[in-house]
C-alpha cells in the first residue's frame, strides 16, 4: 500500500460485544461496533471516517433509490490458529468492485480507500471476529449514488460504507434447489455480471415462489432458452462430472465469484480436471440418472461451500448423493478452510495478514 490515508476515528461510546450472544449469529442481522465510511464528490473521494454503526441520514430522493445506482461486495474476515487476523483475496474483490462501479456508471474506488478502510475497521472491532469452527467477520463494501435528483441521469455524489457482520456459513443444511424455467436473473448485455442491488431485487419474488414450493434456492437458467445453467445467486455452481469439475463459464450474467475462481485453482493443484463451459440442464438431469453427477455445490463467500441435495425440474424431484459421502466437494472445502484459518500453508498468498 502507497501512501497512508488520513482516517478519522470516532469510536462508539460503548461497544455491543458484550451483550451479542456469539452461539446465535444468523448472516447479516448482528453488526460489529462500527462502520467504514467516504464520501465522493466533485471527482474526488473525502471524508474518511471510522464511526459507530447506525443510521446513515440521507434525502429520500437520492437516485440509489429510484433508480438502483448501488453496488456492494462480500468478503470475509479469519482469526487464525497463530492469532493472526486475515482477510481472505480482498484484492479480487477490489477488482470486481470496480468492474461493477464501470458497469453501473459511478466512479472507481482508490485501491487505498478500499483497504486501508477494511484495515482500519477491522483494527477497531477485531474483537467481533468470532472463532468458533466455520465462523468469520462478513465484511461488506456498498457504494449508492447520493444526488438528491429525480432526472435519469448518473449520480455527481455517492457513498462508500464498509460494514461488518460476524457469521457463520449463509446456508447450514444441503440444498434443496429448483432450476428455474420461467423467470430470468441476467439477460446478455444486461448487468448480471456486475453485484448491483437490482440483480438481487428482481430475484425475490421467484425465490419466494421456490420458497413457498419447499426449496431453499434457485438454479438459474440462461433467458433465451432456459436449457443452459448459470449461477444460484447467492453462490456460482460446481458440478462434479466423470470425475471432472464442471462449472458454467463466466459470461454477462454470470458472476465471477472469488470462491469459484478459488476452487478452480485448488482442484488444479489436486489434479482435478476442469472445465469451465455452458452445463445445460439436460446434461446435469441425466448426470443424475445415470450416476455420472457424483457431486453438486454452491460456491460463494456468504456460501461458502453448500453441497446441493435435491434438484428439482419440470416438477420432477432428483435426489443426489449423500453429502456425507462426497469427497470432492468435502476435500476442497477442508483445504479451503485451512488455508483461511492459517492450519494450511499460503501457497497462492490469497491470505491478506491485516496489521
Ligand atoms: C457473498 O457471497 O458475499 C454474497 O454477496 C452473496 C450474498 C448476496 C448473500
Amino acid at each position: 500500500m502507497n501512501e497512508t490515508l488520513d482516517i478519522t476515528i470516532t469510536k462508539a461510546a460503548q461497544s455491543r460485544l458484550t451483550v451479542t450472544d456469539f452461539s446465535q449469529l444468523p448472516f447479516g442481522k448482528v453488526f460489529s461496533d462500527h462502520m467504514f465510511i467516504a464520501e465522493y464528490d466533485n471527482g474526488t473521494w473525502s471524508n474518511l471516517e471510522v464511526m459507530p454503526y447506525g443510521p446513515i441520514p440521507m434525502s429520500p430522493a437520492i437516485s440509489a433509490l429510484h433508480y438502483g445506482q448501488a453496488i456492494f461486495e462480500g468478503m470475509k474476515a479469519y482469526r487464525q490458529a497463530n492469532g493472526n487476523i486475515s482477510v481472505f483475496r480482498p484484492e479480487k474483490n477490489f477488482e470486481r468492485f470496480n468492474k461493477s462501479a464501470a458497469r453501473m456508471s459511478m466512479p472507481e474506488i482508490p485501491k487505498e480507500v478500499f483497504m486501508q478502510g477494511i484495515a482500519a475497521l477491522i483494527d477497531i472491532d477485531k474483537n467481533w471476529i468470532p472463532d468458533q469452527d466455520g465462523y468469520s467477520l462478513y465484511i461488506r463494501p456498498v457504494m449508492y449514488a447520493t444526488d438528491p435528483y429525480l432526472g435519469v441521469k448518473a449520480s455527481d455524489t455517492y457513498t462508500f460504507a464498509l460494514l461488518t457482520t460476524p457469521t457463520g456459513p449463509y446456508y447450514s443444511n444441503a440444498l434443496k434447489v429448483k432450476i428455474e424455467t420461467e423467470y430470468t436473473r441476467a439477460d446478455d448485455g444486461g448487468v448480471g455480471f456486475a453485484k448491483t442491488a437490482g440483480n438481487y431485487a428482481r430475484s425475490l419474488h421467484p425465490f419466494a415462489e421456490a420458497v413457498k414450493e419447499g426449496f431453499d434456492q434457485l438454479i438459474w437458467t440462461d433467458s433465451v432458452t432456459h436449457e443452459y445453467i448459470e449461477e444460484a445467486g447467492t453462490a456460482n455452481l460446481i458440478f462434479v462430472i466423470d470425475g471432472k469439475l464442471v462449472t458454467p463459464s463466466v459470461r454477462s450474467t454470470v458472476l465471477d465469484g472469488v470462491t469459484r475462481d478459488t476452487i478452480i485453482q485448488l482442484a488444479k493443484k489436486a489434479g482435478i480436471p476442469v472445465e469451465e463451459r455452458r452445463i445445460s440442464v439436460k446434461e446435469v438431469i441425466e448426470g443424475i440418472e445415470n450416476g455420472s453427477l457424483t457431486d453438486a455445490f454452491a460456491a460463494g463467500t456468504a456460501a461458502t461451500v453448500t453441497p446441493i441435495g435435491e434438484i428439482s425440474y419440470l416438477g420432477k424431484r432428483y435426489v443426489l448423493s449423500d453429502p456425507a459421502t462426497r469427497t470432492v466437494s468435502a476435500g476442497i472445502a477442508k483445504t479451503l478452510n485451512d488455508i483461511r484459518y492459517g492450519l494450511a500453508p499460503d501457497e497462492f498468498g490469497w491470505n491478506w495478514i491485516v496489521q
